[in-house]
């Protein structure tokens, strides 16, 4: 922690050199940079790594995987854009919260590996950058943010498109007023999980250590459409593509309506043929105080949907408005516009996420996409799948966070740990 208020002493110093060379790359000094490891070296890892070296205030000193493959990977091309410093290379994160001299991890393992990645984290004095889906379940995401506040950490999910300037914008505008009150949402995912046909089991990699990818999820005889980004499509570990996006989208509307007193969440959708079972496709409706929020697999019936992947479509009183990450049309009177000059330019603009979250270690603020708000914005997703599995309405009490009169359900708010990888 005293590298961290020497830091901010030093930027102090230097403020007139980053104004004057604002463009110029330069890493701070060694003894006053950001120590982080990183958890998990897949696809989104190696974006972790080349995100977090790209910035001056922060050091890589460990990496972290449970296959020795991407390790090396990851351990090889790292030392070519960071050549100065000494990297350790580790199979098990136990051993990179035992280190004193890291500041900060970020998780990128599947999502069953999250919660208790970032709670020991927590609890090891770090802070974490981690992926979304925040948690595997809701359960996991009352224990971060319990151990959150315990610890007094600081906490950022990797929901990046938050930081970029459309969502800002859509939020200035849903917010000034100008569409009148917002009664229904519309958010949608294209795209199908697959089924990943009927493979056999094979004998482990030598590589892998397969045990400890599992984790907390039951065991099971190691089949390669399991593991390596193909895991999202199992329930064991993720929930489809549905899961996969929710957080990216969802976020738009919990940002700039804050939804309260969600009461009924009813999901259907379909089973995908092969060994995978998370929904093939997942349509559900959420019922909150004074909003009505549907999730599609197809694009909803309204002008400028059927272009786009991914969206929102916010229904109001006096006009609408459809966005995804990049783009957003606003239609009022029959007249469809990209912006409204009039509405002011009123939310401070994100330097950058991962640099929000480096801000936020420095300053001890929570950042932009904070563990208390992912969680409400996530939670929701969660109880989409419930209804789904189960094949009925849940009625939620906000307040309690349990199912009403549905044991069945709440049985599936916190799954039991399998006991050997119970770290908590
Ligand atoms: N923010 C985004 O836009 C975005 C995009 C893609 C993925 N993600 C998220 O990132 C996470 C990883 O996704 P991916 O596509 O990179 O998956 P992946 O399968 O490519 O990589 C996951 C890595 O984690 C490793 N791992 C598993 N358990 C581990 C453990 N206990 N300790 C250390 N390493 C472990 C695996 O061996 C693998 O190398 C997911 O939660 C996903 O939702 C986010």
């Amino acid at each position: 922690m005293s590298k961290i208020i020497n830091r901010r002493d030093f930027l102090k110093k230097s403020a007139l050199t980053l104004t004057i060379l604002p463009t110029l790359y330069q890493k701070t000094a060694a003894s006053d940079r950001i120590r982080i490891a990183h958890i998990g070296l897949g696809g989104m890892g190696n974006n972790h790594m080349n995100w977090f070296a790209a910035l001056p205030e922060a050091e890589i000193v460990a990496l972290c995987d449970v296959d020795q493959k991407h390790l090396n990977g990851t351990l090889k091309t790292l030392e070519k854009i960071q050549q100065e410093t000494k990297v350790t290379g580790y199979k098990d994160f136990r051993h990179i919260l035992d280190r004193q001299d890291i500041d900060a991890i970020t998780c990128a393992t599947p999502d069953h590996w999250h919660a208790q990645i970032a709670t020991l984290a927590f609890q090891a004095g770090k802070d974490v950058y981690g992926e979304k889906p925040l948690s595997y379940d809701i359960g996991e995401g009352q224990m971060m943010l319990e151990n959150l506040n315990n610890y007094n950490r600081v906490f950022q999910l990797g929901t990046q498109i938050h930081a970029g300037d459309n969502y800002h914008r859509v939020v200035e505008i849903i917010q000034s007023g100008v569409l009148g009150k917002i009664h229904t949402v519309r958010l949608w995912k294209t795209g199908f999980s697959p089924g990943l046909g009927f493979p056999e089991s094979q004998p482990v990699p030598d590589h892998l250590d397969w045990d400890m990818w599992l984790g907390a999820a039951p065991f099971v005889e190691y089949v390669p459409e399991r593991c390596h980004k193909t895991y999202r499509y199992f329930l064991d570990y993720s929930g489809g593509v549905y899961a996969d996006f929710w957080c990216h989208i969802a976020d738009i509307v919990f940002w700039a309506l804050q939804p309260k007193g969600l009461k009924k969440i009813s999901a259907k959708g379909e089973a995908p043929k092969g060994i995978a079972d998370a929904p093939k496709w997942l349509d559900a409706v959420f019922e909150f105080d004074d909003l009505k929020l549907f999730w599609t697999t197809q694009p909803p019936d309204v002008p400028g949907a059927a272009k786009r992947g991914i969206g929102a479509f916010f229904e109001g009183q006096n006009g609408t408005l459809i966005c995804d990450y990049e783009t957003r049309e606003i239609t009022i009177n029959g007249e469809t516009l990209s912006d409204i000059k009039e509405i002011p330019v009123s939310i401070e603009r994100s330097p950058g996420h991962q640099q929000n979250f480096l801000d936020s270690i420095k300053s001890r603020k929570q950042p932009e996409s904070n563990l208390e708000y992912v969680r409400k914005m996530t939670l929701p997703m969660h109880l989409g799948l419930i209804s789904w599995r189960l094949n009925r309405e849940i009625k939620w009490d906000t307040l309690a966070e349990t199912c009403v009169g549905d044991e069945e359900a709440n049985q599936l708010l916190h799954r039991r740990y399998r006991e050997k990888w119970n770290l908590i």
